[in-house]
């Protein structure tokens, strides 16, 4: 099955506290954005689109404007919505119709591998319509009441930390939206709420959610760092 990438990158980004929306915020001399364009090109999808902000679509098309044409793969920036939801919406109805497999990515999770976005498309499958990349939780998560005292302990063993890209089957996601979308924090929770099985397979640390200046130095150093053993560091270098 063919498969579209939609990378949403509609949000101001307010945590971060800089003065350009967070998908122009630079590392190492290049947007957020492009660092997201590129690893999905690079699983070599049949089409990407990106939301952008709407005042700022200019900017997203010369963001990755040196990306155009990578590996013959067209790349479209529309704008996006006021709801994360509205932008995956506007960008999904951007896809070519062939694209029957839809991947969702956060553009603030820029630095993801694209061996994540082969995963996640790789796993989609009638039976299985939502697929979500997934990382273990190695800290003791509580519950807690509203004076803050633990009501109990979850059992850690069944948690995990959701990453992007989630892939959908476009029909179900379309449905999910339609039936479900103003809750749309996370397009796998609307599946969910279709009694759909959303299925899992491993993320990737590199795929953090830069959302705080903390991250974004972090992030710089991860750029930075092309020997950092055991990591596909040097893959990030703008080249
Ligand atoms: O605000 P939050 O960090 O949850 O946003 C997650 C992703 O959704 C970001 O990449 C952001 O650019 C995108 N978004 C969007 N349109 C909105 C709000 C958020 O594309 N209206």
């Amino acid at each position: 099955m063919a498969v579209g990438v939609v990378i949403v990158a509609a949000g101001s980004g307010s945590r971060l506290g800089a003065n350009v929306p967070k998908a122009f915020v630079t590392v190492a001399g290049r947007p957020l954005l492009w660092y997201a364009v590129r690893a999905a090109l690079r699983s070599r999808p049949a089409a990407v689109v990106v939301a952008a902000p709407a005042t700022h679509l200019d900017d997203a098309n010369e963001a990755i404007d040196a990306l155009r044409g990578e590996h013959g793969i067209p790349v479209q920036v529309v704008p996006g919505g006021a709801e994360r939801g509205d932008s995956v919406l506007a960008a999904t109805r951007w896809l070519p119709a062939e694209c029957e497999v839809v991947l969702v990515h956060d553009a603030a999770r820029a630095f993801t591998p694209s061996e994540v976005f082969e995963r996640v498309a790789a796993a989609v499958t009638a039976q299985t319509p939502a697929v979500v990349p997934v990382l273990p939780v190695v800290d003791t998560i509580k519950v807690v009441d509203a004076d803050g005292f633990v009501v109990r302990t979850a059992d850690r063993d069944t948690l995990r930390i959701v990453q992007t890209p989630q892939g959908f089957r476009r029909d179900v996601l379309l449905e999910a939206h339609r039936l479900h979308g103003s809750l749309a924090t996370d397009d796998a929770g609307l599946v969910e709420r279709l009694g759909l099985r959303v299925g899992t397979v491993p993320g990737d640390p590199m795929a953090l959610k830069v959302t705080t200046p903390e991250d974004l130095d972090y992030a710089d150093r991860l750029v930075a760092s092309a020997d950092w053993a055991g990591s596909s560091a040097a893959a990030l270098k703008p080249s």
